[in-house]
């Protein structure tokens, strides 16, 4: 492997697109030249154009967009419509109804495929299940569950009638899920007995119990699914199993309605985290949420009818929403959905998933791609991955070692990688390369989508035109598929995306600069906001989590580059005097397991330093900046001169090469 993993040095290369790829592509370079004079010049007219041709309205729209009231934009306004109608059936009225609409595999290597015709029914019946249950249009239901097609079946059974989902990702705690069901309020519960990740079991519906009880907030139901043959308590009239609400006519008949829905309904809350407080509930909109996701299957990932498309994120974030379940689906497409990691049983996993299931496209994240890089080529090299003809990434900057590898031994220098930038915010791609006309450079996004405005500019939102120079990444125009608000909070929304450039410009807290080609390049957050395997964790989370044990007076975490993770969490924690100090690795254990608990394990830190004070300024902020440097091991650069106590960075340093060497205590 170590022959082929190019340097830094050849981060100027540029790929072009194969030329039978580009022959075949769903955009050439003209028509993409095209949409772009064409939104410029017609805004309005563009979108209108797509949002007609793309989706089957009950009522068509007259109106495009509505920004009296910024940023509350609304799009097609006027307009009805309904998701699962669209995503389903429609495809049923044409030879796509016996298509695969999803094809599942366990870690195990169990095998379900369910037809659209298949998946209609399932949802139909669990639509009106849930109806039963009392479930009206605007209610909210919370969905956690494992990766199986019933979640999808949740989802879309939620957008027949009209509810709003908030999918919880299956490897959030109980603690997460309670803060989560506190904020959107849902009527009812959708999870399942258990999961499988790595081998192991994982108990969800034991989790919603704990999440559930003594909470404020009453969940009238509790629907379990049973997949893994786990013991659950079940309590009477709350807690019923989804197979025998299935299987009882009365309460699943065959056909539901689907509801009208407005273009600007909510579809879906989809919590994230931010760089202060709480987790913040992403609101997603019923028309432009789903136009764009649409678009950019066939734009980016160039979709074709006899495509396998195989994208391996989790429901649980909008990867998993907008490119495993809305997108594919409403493109009738075939959408491979994977319970378990890459590595297990063997590294060989996922490579046997492509040769087996003959997947054509390809969608995941870096931190996975370098995780297998580094198992090397013979889990590869056993499988057949010809079949594939499209990659893509997302999460973090990819870096070229990562590219290169990817490029070479998984796409036989034979696919474009499309390195697709956007966020739980956007809703789909903002920024990529369109894989058939651009050429690729590793570790580089790419140029913004025909219809997405998006520039980099300095601290007065002025355009940086310089390509050593970074900047603010910011989006320009409204797009359909913008979060609409944060649920519950207008005025966080507004503080959080707009008050930066005064309302002018969203802003979501990247840095970034832009080559001479107009090719952007991510250079990260520039919030407290860590990115832990493509995954955002706010600091400020894991330090509450970390301060709510009872030996914590103080705490403060920043991110460490790591090889795999891209960020490693990295705790600076002050003990209460009454804390026996000489417990220190039992104490870094319980303090890992207390924030394990409370957020989940993806926020569990690497690593807890103790120190006896942090590095604030006069006003008694923490200097986060310095405390990176210090867990980075690099040397202080910036100006201490407003530190309250400059000793106190001494003693860390001490303290950080003391661990070093190996003697932290
Ligand atoms: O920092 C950017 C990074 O991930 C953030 C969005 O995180 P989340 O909402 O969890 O969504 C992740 C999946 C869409 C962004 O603000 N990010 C995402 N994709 C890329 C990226 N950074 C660089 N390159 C990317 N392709």
């Amino acid at each position: 492997m170590g022959d082929v993993i190019e340097s830094k040095l050849n981060e100027t290369r540029v790929f072009q697109p194969p030329i039978d790829f580009a022959q075949k592509s769903n955009i050439d370079k003209d028509e993409l030249d095209n949409l772009r004079e064409w939104v410029k010049k017609d805004y309005e007219g563009f979108w209108r154009h797509f949002a007609l041709k793309k989706i089957e309205w009950f009522k068509p729209f007259k109106k495009v967009l509505d920004d009296s009231n910024s940023p509350f934009y609304k799009f097609f306004e006027d307009g009805e419509l309904n998701v699962s109608y669209n995503c389903l059936d429609r495809h049923l009225k044409t030879w796509r109804k016996n298509k695969a609409a999803i094809i599942w595999e366990s870690e195990n290597g169990n095998t379900r495929i369910m037809t659209y015709q298949e998946l209609y029914i399932e949802v139909n019946k669990f639509a009106n299940v849930l109806k039963t249950l009392g479930v009206k249009k605007g209610d909210r239901i919370v969905i956690y569950m494992p990766m199986i097609p019933e979640a999808a079946v949740a989802m879309f059974a939620c957008t027949r009638i009209g509810a709003v989902h908030s999918v919880v990702f299956g490897g959030f705690s109980a603690e997460s899920l309670r803060d989560r069901i506190e904020d959107a309020k849902p009527k009812v519960v959708i999870t399942a007995d258990g999961g499988y990740r790595n081998g192991k079991s994982i108990p969800l519906k034991s989790r919603v119990d704990n999440a559930v009880n003594g909470i404020e907030h009453k969940v009238d139901y509790i629907v379990t699914i049973r997949h893994i043959d786990r013991d659950v308590h079940m309590k009477p009239l709350r807690d019923f199993w989804y197979h025998d609400l299935m299987s009882d006519e009365d309460y699943a008949s065959i056909y539901c309605e689907p509801e009208r829905m407005n273009a600007e309904d909510p579809l879906f809350i989809l919590y994230t985290s931010g760089s202060t407080g709480k987790p913040k509930g992403i609101v997603h909109s019923t028309a432009g949420y789903l136009l764009w996701t649409m678009l950019t299957m066939k734009w980016v990932f160039d979709i074709k009818d006899e495509d396998t498309f195989w994208c391996t994120a989790d429901i649980g974030w909008i990867t998993g929403h907008s490119y495993t379940v809305y997108g594919p689906l409403a493109m009738g497409s075939t959408s491979v959905m994977y319970e378990g990691v890459p590595t297990y049983p063997t590294p060989a996993k996922w490579w046997e998933l492509v040769e087996k299931h003959s997947i054509n496209v390809l969608y995941t994240a870096p931190t996975a791609i370098r995780a297998l890089m580094r198992l090397g080529n013979d889990w590869v090299a056993k499988h057949n991955l010809s079949s594939l003809r499209l990659l893509g990434t997302v999460g973090e900057p990819i870096n070229p070692e990562a590219w290169m590898w990817y490029y070479r031994y998984i796409g036989n220098e034979n696919c474009p990688i499309v390195d697709t930038w956007w966020q739980t915010e956007t809703g789909g791609h903002m920024i990529t390369t369109v894989p058939g006309v651009l050429p690729a450079k590793p570790g580089s996004a790419g140029q913004p989508l025909p219809g997405i405005f998006a520039e980099v500019v300095d601290n007065e939102g002025n355009p940086v035109n310089n390509p050593d120079k970074g900047g603010f990444l910011v989006i320009t125009k409204p797009w359909p598929s913008m979060l609409r608000t944060i649920w519950g909070d207008d005025t966080r929304y507004k503080e959080t995306y707009w008050s930066r450039f005064n309302g002018k410009y969203y802003f979501a807290g990247d840095g970034a600069r832009k080559d001479e080609d107009d090719y952007i390049w991510i250079m990260g957050r520039v919030d407290d906001v860590l990115n832990v395997s493509g995954h955002r964790i706010g600091t400020m989370e894991v330090e509450s989590a970390l301060v709510s044990h009872e030996c914590v007076v103080e705490a403060a975490v920043v991110g460490r580059p790591d090889e795999i993770t891209g960020e490693a969490i990295v705790a600076f924690v002050v003990l209460k005097d009454s804390a026996d100090k000489t417990r220190h690795d039992e104490l870094v254990r319980e303090l890992r397991e207390h924030v394990q608990k409370e957020i989940g394990s993806i926020a569990k830190p690497q690593e807890i330093i103790f120190t006896d004070s942090l590095p604030k300024t006069r006003s008694g902020k923490i200097m986060r900046r310095l405390l990176k440097d210090i867990a980075a091991g690099n040397e202080i650069k910036q100006d201490i001169s407003t530190l309250e106590d400059a000793t106190v960075l001494d003693k860390l340093k001490e303290l950080r090469e003391k661990m070093e060497n190996g003697n932290g205590d």
